[in-house]
């Protein structure tokens, strides 16, 4: 779908997202969110805060999943996601802490993998994912899944490529600064959730959502797994939507 802007899709995305939420309310059912972090999804965050004050929506039957964390950054670091999203949602609407769950960046090396089963086990627990929103990076990354990761991959530890560590280093004053690996969900993980929305904004991103939609299925572009999905949207601005 394409909006004239990214604003007008933002809002879109949200009121989906809201509509979801009342309606597992409504069935006395939890919603089962997975959160992306980026710039992308921002103001999708920004119309749920306020939805969340000016109409009541209500987040105490929700419970979260982010996608993804740097490795080895503490969560109270301004560049961790963790801090990310408690700036931009979580601090402001009556979400549950105890139903927010992020990778944790700090686990130690020997313990990654317990810990990565721990969050797939959580979400199966939660009953999986209703919905999942996700950015996409230049290399084809969704969540922290660069080229090479395997259709069938699950939560682990992963490399970052050289191309996500230059787009990430203004944010981090330097790309020295930027962490080599991430924690993130697999692409079965996230193509496990029942709906998935993608967005993606401006120029910088129009040849890889022409490689992600009209290319092969590849692990080279992993976001062209997401062809495998039957209920996916990917929301576009004129901009990311020039090559298509
Ligand atoms: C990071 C995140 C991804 C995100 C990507 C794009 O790499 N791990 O989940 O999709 O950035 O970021 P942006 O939305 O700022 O373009």
């Amino acid at each position: 779908e394409v909006f004239r802007d990214s604003g007008q899709a933002s809002i879109a995305v949200a009121h989906e997202i809201a509509d979801l939420m009342r309606e597992k309310a409504g069935a006395g059912e939890p919603c089962i969110l997975g959160l992306a972090t980026g710039s992308s999804p921002i103001r999708v965050y920004a119309e749920l805060v306020r939805l969340h004050r000016e109409e009541g929506l209500d987040f105490s039957h929700v419970i979260t999943f982010n996608l993804d964390e740097y490795f080895q950054l503490p969560r109270g670091s301004r560049h961790s996601y963790w801090y990310f999203m408690h700036q931009h949602l979580f601090n402001h609407v009556n979400v549950k802490p105890k139903n927010i769950h992020i990778p944790l960046g700090t686990i130690a090396l020997e313990d990654v993998y317990e810990h990565c089963m721990a969050y797939e086990k959580a979400i199966r627990e939660a009953g999986g994912l209703d919905f999942q929103l996700l950015g996409i990076g230049r290399t084809g990354h969704v969540g922290f899944n660069e080229p090479g990761s395997h259709r069938r991959s699950l939560t682990r530890l992963i490399t970052l490529d050289h191309l996500t560590r230059v787009d990430a280093a203004a944010d981090f004053q330097g790309i020295s600064n930027v962490p080599s690996r991430a924690i993130t969900m697999g692409i079965q993980t996230i193509n496990q959730a029942r709906r998935i929305v993608l967005l993606a904004w401006g120029h910088k991103k129009a040849e890889i959502i022409q490689r992600t939609i009209e290319g092969e299925r590849t692990s080279e572009i992993p976001a062209t797994y997401l062809q495998d999905h039957p209920n996916v949207t990917v929301l576009l601005d004129e901009e990311s939507s020039a090559e298509l």
